[in-house]
């Protein structure tokens, strides 16, 4: 019967040298079959080498015995363990088990333009094609811009429209865009082409068609010679391009005090394209401008002599214009925190 100490050294090396040679085969393991082949190599319950190792352990000596079960233990426990760590490392790598290579990477947030935003560079991109220029202003502005220098008489019942915040004796949070009309006239000498964005305010409902705050955009054209006929085939220039080539406008006679005549431009309800739709309050139709020839009074305020220069003017809703060109049912959602609106006009511009 084998037990002495030099069988044991014997063991013992052979046991380092089935080490040796199992941890090169895990590691050079190609994939988790070979592993699993690995697995029942070394540690199969009837054939494994190491549990051929063992089998005549009962038999030998108490102390050899003792060193070399210790030494098979600890060699089982390091095996499952460079095993378990070689599995988890092949899972995780690439391969073709493991991923879809082919599979496109998942993008990360880009932000996206908010959808008034897109529809005013598309706005501010036309224009700017047909000579008009841009020029912003402040959203505190005078009374008299907003107002008297805009022809609305005191107490007029078109002020009713108007009602917002006093900042300050004489100075208003601005109702709509029109008193830049004014700055713009005082600032510089026609012919005037400009275009003007700026956010306003009203003591409006906040509901599905009405906010408190929101965008506007005006224009104006002064110069000599300027009549209705270019008011209509610039602004129905403008719709087509915005729009859609073959869409269908037209002009409702309407009043504001600072443009005389003055109207409303619809266009085709972009939802319904005209058989009617609760977007469009079943009318086919949607109104996105209010226009008209600057009346004489007007550019008396700013010392421009109507006798010689003729204009017309505009303000649009870039708000109202991004729901009819995206189909977005309430306009509180343009004035949401909720990104996943934005979010989807990641692409558009
Ligand atoms: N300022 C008007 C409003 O907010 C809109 C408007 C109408 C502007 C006619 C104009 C215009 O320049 O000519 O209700």
């Amino acid at each position: 019967m084998s037990g002495t100490s030099a069988d044991a050294a014997a063991r013992l090396a052979a046991l380092a040298a089935l080490a040796s040679e199992a941890e090169r085969e895990i590691r050079a393991a190609p994939d988790a079959a070979a592993l699993q082949q690995l697995r029942t190599d070394y540690l199969g319950r009837k054939a494994g080498r190491l549990t051929l190792a063992m089998k005549d352990l009962p038999g030998l000596e108490p102390e050899v015995r003792r060193a070399v079960g210790q030494k098979a233990n600890d060699l089982k426990a390091a095996l499952e363990r460079l095993l378990a760590e070689a599995e988890q490392a092949l899972a995780a790598a690439p391969g073709d088990h493991a991923a879809d290579l082919t599979m496109p990477a998942r993008g990360s947030w880009r932000g996206a333009k908010h959808p008034v935003t897109i529809v005013l560079d598309r706005i501010t991109a036309i224009f700017a094609e047909l000579g008009f220029v841009r020029y912003v202003g402040p959203e505190a502005e005078t009374e008299r811009n907003n107002f008297a220098a805009l022809n609305f008489p005191d107490d007029h019942p078109a002020l009713d429209m108007h009602d917002t915040l006093y900042l300050g004796p004489g100075i208003v949070l601005r109702t709509h865009t029109s008193p830049l009309q004014i700055r713009v006239m005082e600032a510089y000498r026609p012919p005037i082409r400009v275009l003007m964005p700026g956010m306003c305010y009203r003591r409006d409902p906040f509901d599905a068609s009405h906010a408190p705050m929101f965008s506007q955009v005006e224009g104006l054209a002064v110069d000599e010679g300027i009549t209705f006929v270019d008011l209509k085939a610039t602004l129905t220039h403008f719709a087509r391009r915005l729009f859609g080539p073959a869409t269908k406008v037209r002009f409702r006679p309407s009043f504001f005090p600072f443009t005389e005549p003055s109207g409303e431009m619809d266009v085709e309800c972009g939802i319904c394209h005209g058989p009617g739709c609760p977007a469009c309050k079943h009318t086919g139709w949607m109104e996105i401008l209010g226009c008209g020839m600057v009346d004489p009074a007007v550019l008396e305020n700013v010392h421009v002599d109507p006798e010689r220069y003729t204009g017309w003017a505009f303000g649009m809703g870039p708000g109202r214009i991004a729901m009819n060109l995206f189909g977005i049912p309430d306009i509180r959602m343009l004035h949401d925190a909720d990104v996943r609106l934005a979010a989807q006009f990641v692409d558009a511009s």
